[in-house]
């Protein structure tokens, strides 16, 4: 398994759990919540459903997902204090009944083949060594039929939207952080440079193959803001 982007982000997550919530509001000028609600509405989320939200942290997507009437919801994350985080909450909500949370790895679920009928996951895959096989591991506990969306930051296409972009993840975000604390420095840091370098290496086009090749059809995308931002959802064939 990704021992050393597992532990990466191990750290990485721990020492920011607590202001995780306001700060992504925050950095992603509130257009974060839009893109999440977008991706729970491709979701498989209906009423009695069961779904499993990985890389849950806090539970923002997860308290969306539960928002359905009487949706089920695993909540599942490898960092034992992002998802402490979303405890208070989920029980402000009144959803601590629908969402269990569960700690895990992304690359080795925890839940029987086809056991649910949606499956999420956010800003994942840059964490882990294999994307592929991470994606295909998702696939594998969803049942035929079921919807898959998962959420991701990208790099804008067009010049000027690009700059601007550079400007923000290197600049604006880096200087917010350092003023934060040096835990979101540290991630501030690493955020835009992890962003370009993921899709350098994978462009969007991979991402829809990969999940094909896991079994996967209708993939369809959606980009936000210039393209910093994209939802990837199917439904397993
Ligand atoms: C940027 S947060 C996203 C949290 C939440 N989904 C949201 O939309 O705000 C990424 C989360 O992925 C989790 N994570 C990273 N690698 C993981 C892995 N291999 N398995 C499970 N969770 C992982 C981190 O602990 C962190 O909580």
């Amino acid at each position: 398994m990704a021992v050393e982007r597992t532990r990466f982000a191990k750290r990485l997550f721990a020492g920011i759990a607590s202001q995780y919530e306001r700060m992504g509001v925050l950095l992603s000028f509130g257009q974060d919540a839009r893109w999440r609600r977008f991706l729970v509405s491709r979701s498989n989320a209906v009423p009695g459903a069961r779904v499993l939200d990985v890389a849950a942290g806090t539970q923002l997507v997860s308290r969306a997902l539960a928002a359905g009437q009487n949706v089920h919801v695993v909540a599942l994350d490898q960092s034992e204090p992002m998802l402490r985080a979303g405890g208070e909450p989920n029980r402000l909500a009144g959803l601590e009944e629908q969402i269990r949370p569960v700690l895990g790895h992304a690359e080795r679920l925890p839940f029987g083949d086809g056991s649910f009928d949606a499956v999420s996951f956010t800003y994942l895959l840059r964490y882990v060594d294999d994307p592929p096989a991470t994606v295909h591991e998702l696939v594998r506990v969803l049942r035929v039929g079921g919807s898959i969306a998962m959420l991701e930051f990208s790099v804008p296409e067009a010049p000027l939207a690009r700059l601007g972009w550079w400007i923000q993840t290197r600049v604006v975000m880096r200087l917010v952080g350092i003023a934060v604390s040096p835990a979101w420095a540290r991630t501030t840091a690493f955020l835009g440079p992890s962003i370009s370098r993921f899709v350098d290496d994978h462009p969007i086009e991979e991402w829809v193959r990969w999940f094909q090749a896991a079994g996967i059809r209708h993939v369809r995308t959606r980009s936000f803001l210039f393209g910093s931002a994209v939802v990837l959802w199917g439904v397993k064939s």
